[in-house]
């Protein structure tokens, strides 16, 4: 009993069992630091408002010095275990009385867990989306660098859509097309960063606000938010921070799990695009044959995963009303899952793509494959003056007379459509493209250049 932070209107012991369902201590773990910190805020508060003394307060920071060393060598987590804890919050506020006596009992005067909670989340969240950054600038990253390689070697690849043959494409393309969606998920991390740095909702105390003066913007400093929260009950159960961040690396861990989707075909035989390395390939218990790019698979199963953990979290949260209801514990936790999965998925997806091999003679060959060049002759079409529609139809039919004939398309047909110039060749297409962001070597070299700087500024930019 003496594990919980109520009980004085209470006339009996609560059930164990529902003790126990309403315990979140496992998944709180992970916060036990951040609530370290949200509570050297609360001192802040407390010391600068006049509600304690100068000694008072150096008591209660000493001991959270000492809980965070506990913490850091793992002790804290074997003691909490032990008890009987409704969440680490409430383990802390222990293990700091444990140490600083009476002044202990201080540490939560003007403080609710519910306060507590969302700014300890917001901590947790400001390290987690950086991380999650990082993780996705690391991989974006990777994607130019082999994209840089494979532009060196003019590898083509026949790019699909609906997976049917569309356009020659340069690998490299592909490679870039890849960095920028990570790129893209990593400064959307880096801005949620930003936002779990804005507001602090420590001083909201329950719902209503303190009758003590507690000095809120001394928290916020202290926490290195830019100011307090605005309304006491809208902060106590305000989790948009938490979900976006879940949603931003939910989106970094799609980007991994589409592309995962590709390099799982392309590395069977009927590609052949590609071979992974031994270090990233698992054999059959049965088939002595095989090698299956394993880790693609996970990584496309986590994308799966996390879109359980960010709609979970969105459930949780809604149609509950204003303030804190304890639903919200289940927030905490698809989001803390979310992260460790979604830096995981990250992390793996990285590793496993480093020992992709690009057979680049293989898809180079095969580029032309399916008519994939058809586009460039209805273009050269047009350009000589007929309309999209009638150019159109005219290469649709020497497709088809093609086809009958069992034969790529060729000079003969360049010829019998008045474009004798117009590239019959997948590389010849490739050259010919004229846009910005297309496919031309030019073009993909100065987006792999962009998207590098683009990610050495974000890098920078974070804590
Ligand atoms: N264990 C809860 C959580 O982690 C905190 C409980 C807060 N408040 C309450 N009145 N039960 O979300």
């Amino acid at each position: 009993m003496g594990s919980l932070q109520w009980g004085g209107r209470f006339a009996s012991a609560p059930d164990a069992a529902l003790l126990t369902f309403g315990s979140s201590l496992e998944a709180d773990l992970a916060l036990a630091p951040y609530d370290v910190r949200c509570s050297r805020g609360h001192v802040a508060a407390l010391e600068s408002g006049g509600i304690i003394g100068a000694s008072q307060a150096r008591a209660l920071r000493e001991a959270l010095d000492h809980v965070a060393d506990e913490i850091a060598d793992g002790s804290f987590a074997t003691w909490a275990r032990a008890g009987n804890f409704e969440d680490v919050h409430g383990a802390i506020d222990a293990r700091v009385r444990d140490y600083a006596g009476k002044a202990g009992e201080l540490l939560h005067a003007g403080r609710s867990r519910n306060d507590q909670v969302a700014t300890t989340l917001l901590l947790f969240a400001r390290e987690a989306a950086a991380e999650g950054a990082r993780h996705a600038i690391d991989v974006a990253a990777l994607c130019e660098d082999r994209a840089s390689d494979a532009l060196a070697q003019q590898t083509l690849l026949a790019a699909t859509t609906h997976w049917q043959p569309a356009q020659p494409v340069l690998l490299a393309f592909w490679l870039d097309a890849l960095a920028q969606g990570f790129a893209r998920a990593a400064a959307r991390l880096a801005s949620v960063g930003r936002d779990a740095a804005r507001f602090c909702p420590l001083g909201s105390a329950a719902l209503a606000g303190s009758s003590l003066p507690l000095d809120r913007v001394a928290a916020a400093r202290e926490l290195g938010f830019d100011a307090p929260t605005r309304n006491a009950l809208d902060a106590v159960g305000d989790r948009d921070v938490a979900l976006d961040l879940l949603h931003a690396i939910t989106r970094a861990v799609l980007a991994a799990s589409r592309a995962s989707e590709e390099l799982v075909l392309w590395a069977t035989p009927a590609f052949g695009y590609v071979r992974l390395d031994d270090a990233a390939s698992t054999g059959s218990s049965l088939m002595p044959q095989k090698r299956n790019p394993d880790p693609f698979e996970l990584v496309r199963a986590h994308g799966a995963k996390l879109i359980g953990a960010y709609a979970g979290a969105l459930a949780s949260v809604n149609g509950i009303a204003l303030s804190y209801h304890r639903d919200l514990q289940e927030t905490k936790a698809q989001v803390l899952a979310g992260v460790v999965d979604g830096l995981a998925a990250l992390d793996a997806f990285r590793r496993a793509l480093a020992h992709v091999h690009f057979r680049g003679d293989v898809m180079t060959a095969r580029a032309g494959e399916g008519y994939t060049v058809a586009t460039d002759l209805a273009d050269a079409v047009i350009l000589v003056g007929s309309t999209a529609r009638e150019a159109h139809r005219a290469v649709g039919e020497r497709v088809l007379r093609a086809e009958e004939e069992r034969r790529p398309l060729g000079a003969e047909d360049a010829a019998a459509l008045g474009v004798p110039q117009a590239p019959v060749d997948p590389l010849g297409s490739v050259l010919g493209k004229k846009t910005a962001g297309s496919t031309h070597p030019d073009a993909v070299a100065a987006s792999i250049a962009a998207t590098r700087d683009a990610l050495a500024v974000l890098s920078e930019s974070l804590p």
